[in-house]
């Protein structure tokens, strides 16, 4: 069966990419990396898909000051590689709605908490100061609007009570780096679809009970 072409988008330590081609380079991943995006130069994840022989591209929002350009640019790139799906990776760049539009239930992101609670930037800091108890992280399709969009696969993670925001954030790293493989695989599976903007999964035999079991955090943080 063919593979689903994939891109990642990045903008710096790529350690999500990572997880993503380190997946798709076990036999039998029903999908591929094809490209690797950054819009910095500077971001470490480039190397890191360079040394696993993945093509990059660099398309820098210096090089193209408005969105339109930038996004054409990126589009071309897209469509040259042959891409299907788009992940996105701590891309740090928001994307218009035209872009969304024209990758719809064909874009999706990652973000380390549980969504819809603590959206934006600074998420473990909104946590902490929240004073919630379980954190965790959230594949989803995207929408116009940040950190909205189809639930596609959710972890827990515990907040534990002499956590800052760095150590919380390891802990729900390590979970971030199992969630977006398997939420990859399901989508390429075909096992995803989007009903009435919620994701229908035929999860059968999955396993999913460990990853959401905060218990996995506790292990993964020792
Ligand atoms: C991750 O925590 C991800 O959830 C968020 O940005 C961070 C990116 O980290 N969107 P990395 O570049 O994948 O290491």
């Amino acid at each position: 069966m063919a593979r689903l072409k994939v891109a990642v988008l990045i903008s710096g330590r790529g350690s999500n990419m990572g997880a993503l081609i380190d997946a798709c380079a076990v036999p039998d991943f029903p999908a591929e990396i094809v490209l690797v995006v950054s819009n910095r130069a500077d971001a470490a994840g480039l190397e890191t898909a360079k040394a696993a022989g993945v093509p990059t591209a660099l398309i820098g929002h210096r090089d193209d000051p408005d969105r339109a350009s930038f996004e054409a640019a990126l589009n071309a790139a897209l469509d040259a590689a042959g891409v299907e799906l788009v992940c996105l990776a701590g891309f740090m760049r928001l994307l218009t709605a035209d872009f969304v539009r024209r990758w719809h239930d064909r874009l999706i992101n990652i973000h380390p908490s549980l969504l819809p609670a603590f959206k934006g930037l600074h998420t473990h800091e909104q946590v902490l100061s929240a004073g919630v108890r379980i954190t965790g992280c959230t594949v989803h399709f995207v929408r116009a609007e940040m950190d909205d969009g189809p639930i596609i696969v959710q972890a827990a993670v515990p907040v534990l009570p002499d956590d800052d925001a760095e150590r919380l954030a390891a802990r729900v790293l390590r979970v971030e780096h199992q969630c977006y493989p398997l939420a990859l695989r399901l989508i390429a599976e075909g096992r995803v679809r989007v009903e009435n903007e919620r994701v229908i999964l035929d999860a059968s035999g999955d396993g999913l009970a460990s990853l959401v079991n905060p218990a996995a955090g506790i292990r993964a943080a020792k």
